[in-house]
């Protein structure tokens, strides 16, 4: 093989190398070569092609031409600043706000629970435009405006805004809060408390017509009192925001903002680069046209220390003459409350940085930058949030904004904004764009006005709208997973995350409406406030997420059950895999949760292409890691624990940090990807390092955070340290792998003793006489044998006892997250194939069945979503489908080895049942597809149809006692012996073997 790298197609063409050419290489490695030439230069251009020989020294045509070209490498390559435009009215809406409680009461001792109500008074002598409620409580609470309910949130740190137009009258308009305290903290600082801190302050704000703003903010014309007492007194003023014993709640959620500026440019343009990002979320537009299809850019990093920047070329939307620059600056994860208590991790306020490099056919250079040459206008978008969904007022919309022409005297100038001390760096994988797009099934009306579209489908995006009516009109969308039997939406279960999207309609012809800045996970959405009755093509569903591609693991098998299996998987990941792994879309997380993706990581490179996203994902863990060493829960690390002062919540659990060691062996594993492990060595190694520094007995008690062991299992008793010894021992296995594959000897040596050690002390402490492992759970001896910590002679008596646990249960399985991905392939590895089945078919509780018999459309976060606790109750999450990757390696049998990973050695293994008959399986390998068809049974006859990558070789296991019963393409072949099967060994092609 030779690769030739050079700086123009000409160069290429010619046949000629000027930049690197690797010469003929003796190898039959052809994924992950490294690039071995000259440095790279930063906006450079460079064109490749690849030439192969074959066994016989024949050469093949040389590849095709490719090119890539390099980003913005240097900081200072950028000559572009970050901008925003400061919201006049944002210091006078918090101006007039105070913390407010019942007077005569120490608002920062008060007894757990007790609870106050507030009331005010607004009056309003005209139809308000807009009217707010804006709310930061210490506490829960419950708003009503003229006894609507406006908003009602738990223990939520920052503002809350909510739209109550529709609730306002001309008059009297009455506020009521109903406020209860909380409860000390279980963890850390104030566990020992026996008083919380509570108090309340709101802003309710009305634009008139004339843009002129009336402002309410809490103050002592508000009363209060508590609950139980009848007399209303003027409540007690505490401070004003910035008060700090009960937290500055930070600043109220801003309306986005349009920024713009026009250029122009002198000649033709031979091509243009625009190189673009946001603290916040941004779509950017040039004359008119949005710049690509992107969505929610930039994606989600710990943007204190990095923000990826997107890079698109721009050419064909330039003129010669004048243009027009215009993007809309949102807060997307940047600026959301993030996390069930809604936290402001990074710091106010949202900038925009872009820089739009341009050359001309006579090869001059022309850059246009973001600077404080740019103006800045409220946008129509008057509210946007993760979890709260978004608002848009169409009526605010200016017509030509985006395009030459218009007059922006009347908008101010943008500021320069301070730069943040961070890593700007180039986007590793695709941003997320809507990539399907569903019609409703249904739609119904369960009460008047109110319509609900079922989308047939629990997906992940939003609803894009179509309506027309007056303007002013305010159509409302709320979102959910499941409905009430009454035909209701059930939203219990997204707590905090209020998901609705809010239409003001400017009254001209058709509109349409999509948000732009939230995103929404749901089946069902309500619609209320449509002028008239919607028809059923008022609304579609828009499928956003970042695995972009068709699935490239595909599987077909007799079992009906199983083919749902698989496919809800795939919904599941194509919403959860949205810029990170999200635990789930809905409810106020959709956070990286580790445990979640470690143990998902297998089955979801078998479904998608990750291999980027994968390297994305690596780069948050890495980031999140501590100055200790350890890894984190959730990467990027959003966690408010620490904001609460328990460092410990930060520190991974086991199963959890464990994902930074499990990640990266999964990316390697499943494509070879040697460059993961050697771009995040040292960070593996200081995890490995944090566990070991404070578990010197090789037992895992101590530095595992907030310990959440096998999460949400049926049986709650395997002993937490049992579990987290046995996953110290897997990635310290991961580890001498990884170490062995990279040629770090020493490294390698060091693992296996770790592991070594890790077992003396695991038999001695967790392993009886008689077998039996700690408190004899299943997921005690799943993990025992998987991670082969007990000593082969015991293995088939576990094997045994976890059987009769299982029989014990009707056949049932009994494993939360942790215990669940290796149940399977414990028993089959064990000689229980049958037992695998029997689990993987079943249909009652607990089992993966169930929820398909339950009418699951994506895997569900709790084996009894239908009757758990709604505080916890996920209806996407795709921890448990972490069945699948089974499905893939041991019933359609695509699997690969430790030794030529990236499927360069394919292992050809179903695992068979009678009850199963047929499955096919294909899966799009980093080196081409392979596809195994089979059809049959172990006591035959069998027959199986492979399809092997050029470049790879497989071993294909056959059911057979005797060479005599094999067959391919009808004649004889050569077979060898292993275990009870026979196994022919062979290189690419496709293949018809048959046992009779
Ligand atoms: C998430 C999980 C996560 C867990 C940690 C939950 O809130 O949704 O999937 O792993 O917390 O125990």
């Amino acid at each position: 093989m030779n690769i030739s790298k050079t700086s123009s197609l000409e160069q290429l063409r010619a046949g000629k190398t000027d930049v690197w050419d690797s010469g003929r290489i003796k190898s039959s490695e052809s994924v992950g070569i490294a690039y071995g030439g000259p440095k790279l230069e930063t906006r450079r251009r460079y064109y490749w092609k690849v030439r192969v020989w074959d066994t016989r020294g024949r050469p093949a045509d040389s590849s095709e031409t490719a090119w890539w070209e390099m980003g913005l490498l240097t900081p200072a390559d950028w000559k572009a600043q970050w901008i925003n435009w400061k919201n006049p009215e944002a210091d006078a809406d918090r101006a007039g706000v105070h913390w407010i409680w019942v007077a005569g009461q120490d608002a920062l001792k008060v007894a757990p629970k007790t609870t106050a109500v507030f009331r005010g008074v607004v009056n309003i002598s005209e139809k308000p435009r807009e009217g707010v409620l804006f709310l930061a409580v210490r506490g829960n609470y419950i708003a009503k405006v003229n006894g609507r309910e406006a908003a009602r949130k738990h223990e939520w740190n920052t503002f809350d805004r909510q739209d109550v137009t529709d609730s306002l009258i001309v008059g009297e308009n009455t506020i009521d809060i109903k406020v209860t305290a909380g409860t000390p903290s279980p963890f850390g600082p104030s566990a020992e408390a026996k008083t919380v801190s509570a108090a309340l302050a709101a802003l309710v704000k009305i634009s008139l017509f004339d843009g002129s703003v009336q402002r309410f903010g809490t103050d002592g014309r508000w009363e209060a009192k508590l609950d139980a007492e009848s007399d209303w007194q003027a409540s007690q003023v505490i401070g004003d925001l910035s008060y700090k014993l009960l937290g500055d709640p930070g600043q109220m959620p801003l309306p986005a903002v349009d920024l713009r500026r026009e250029f122009a440019l002198a000649e033709k343009i031979r091509s243009a680069r625009l190189y673009v990002t946001a603290l916040g979320n941004y779509r950017v537009y040039l004359n008119g046209s949005r710049v690509g299809k992107d969505v929610l850019t930039p994606e989600f990093t710990d943007y204190r220390k990095r923000v990826l920047y997107q890079t698109y070329d721009v050419e064909s939307l330039l003129v010669k003459g004048k243009n027009a620059i215009g993007a809309t600056l949102a807060d997307g994860w940047y600026g959301s409350g993030l996390t069930w208590v809604g936290m402001h991790f990074f710091p106010p306020p949202n900038r925009f940085l872009a820089q739009l490099e341009i050359e001309y056919v006579d090869g001059r250079h022309e850059t246009i930058v973001t600077d404080k040459s740019w103006k800045g206008a409220v946008s129509p978008v008057a509210h946007s949030e993760i979890y709260a969904g978004e608002t848009y007022d169409a009526r605010l919309e200016q017509k030509g904004w985006k395009e030459t022409g218009f007059d922006d005297s009347h908008w101010a100038s943008a500021t320069v904004a301070e730069a943040p001390a961070i890593s700007v760096s180039s986007e590793t994988t695709l941003p997320a764009q809507v990539v399907s797009t569903l019609k409703p099934q249904r739609v119904s009306q369960p009460a008047k006005g109110t319509y609900v579209f079922d989308m047939g489908q629990n997906m992940v995006g939003w609803a894009a709208l179509k309506v027309k009516g007056p303007s002013g009109a305010r159509v409302r969308l709320r979102f959910a997973e499941i409905l009430n039997p009454d035909g209701t939406l059930y939203t219990e279960n997204l707590r905090n995350a209020e998901a609705r999207d809010i239409y003001v309609l400017k009254g001209e012809g058709e509109e349409q409406f999509a948000p732009q800045f939230t995103f929404h996970g749901f089946r069902y959405v309500e619609v209320t406030g449509y002028p008239g009755a919607p028809s059923p093509d008022a609304l579609i569903g828009e499928v956003v997420s970042s695995v972009r591609g068709e699935a490239v693991g595909k599987l077909t098998t007799s079992s009906e059950l199983i083919n749902k299996m698989w496919s809800i998987g795939i919904w599941g990941q194509r919403g959860n895999f949205l810029s990170i792994p999200t635990d789930c879309p809905q409810r106020d997380e959709r956070l990286g949760w580790m445990g979640d993706a470690g143990v998902f990581w297998r089955t979801g490179s078998y479904n998608f292409d990750i291999a980027a996203f994968s390297q994305k994902f690596v780069q948050d863990i890495v980031d999140a890691q501590t100055p200790q060493g350890a890894f984190t829960n959730v990467s990027p690390n959003t966690l408010p624990f620490r904001r609460i002062g328990i460092d410990e919540g930060v520190v991974g659990a086991p199963g959890w940090g464990d994902a930074g060691v499990i990640v990266p062996w999964t990316t390697w594993v499943q494509y070879g990807n040697k460059d993961i492990i050697e771009r995040n060595w040292d960070s593996m190694q200081r995890w490995m390092e944090f566990i070991q520094s404070r578990n010197p007995g090789f037992l895992r008690k101590k530095g595992v955070g907030p310990n959440f062991a096998d999460w949400l299992a049926p049986d709650q008793h395997t002993d937490k340290d049992l579990l987290a010894t046995a996953y110290w021992a897997l990635i310290g296995d991961m580890m001498s792998e990884m170490a062995h594959a990279t040629g770090k000897e020493a490294d390698g040596k060091r693992y296996t003793e770790l592991v070594e050690s890790i077992r003396s002390a695991f038999q001695k402490a967790y392993i009886k006489e008689d077998g039996e492992v700690g408190t004899g759970t299943q997921t005690s001896y799943v993990v025992a044998l998987y991670t082969k910590m007990a000593p082969k002679s015991l293995e088939p008596i576990l094997v045994d006892k976890l059987v009769k646990d299982i029989e014990s249960r009707n056949w049932h399985l009994s494993t939360g997250f942790l215990g669940t991905p290796f149940l399977l392939f414990t028993l089959a590895d064990h000689g229980r194939t049958d037992v695998a089945y029997r689990l993987l078919l079943n249909d009652t509780y607990p089992s993966w069945g169930y929820m398909l018999s339950k009418g699951a459309t994506t895997w569900w976060e709790r084996w009894n979503g239908d009757s758990g606790d709604p505080s916890m109750n996920s209806y996407n999450h795709y921890a448990f489908g972490s069945v699948i990757a089974w499905v893939y390696r041991y019933m359609a049998g695509i699997d690969t080895t430790l030794g030529s990973p990236g499927f360069k050695k394919i292992v050809v293994r179903p695992h068979l049942d009678p009850r199963v008959t047929f499955a096919k399986g294909e899966y799009d390998s980093i080196y081409g597809k392979i596809v195994t068809d089979w059809k049959g049974t172990a006591e035959g006859p069998f027959k199986i149809r492979v399809t092997i990558p050029a470049n790879t070789t497989a071993d294909v296991f056959l059911p057979a006692a005797t060479r005599a019963q094999v067959t391919e393409g009808g004649k004889k072949v050569e077979a060898r012996r292993e275990g009870g099967s026979l196994v022919v060994s062979v290189g690419s092609g496709s293949y018809d073997f048959a046992v009779e």
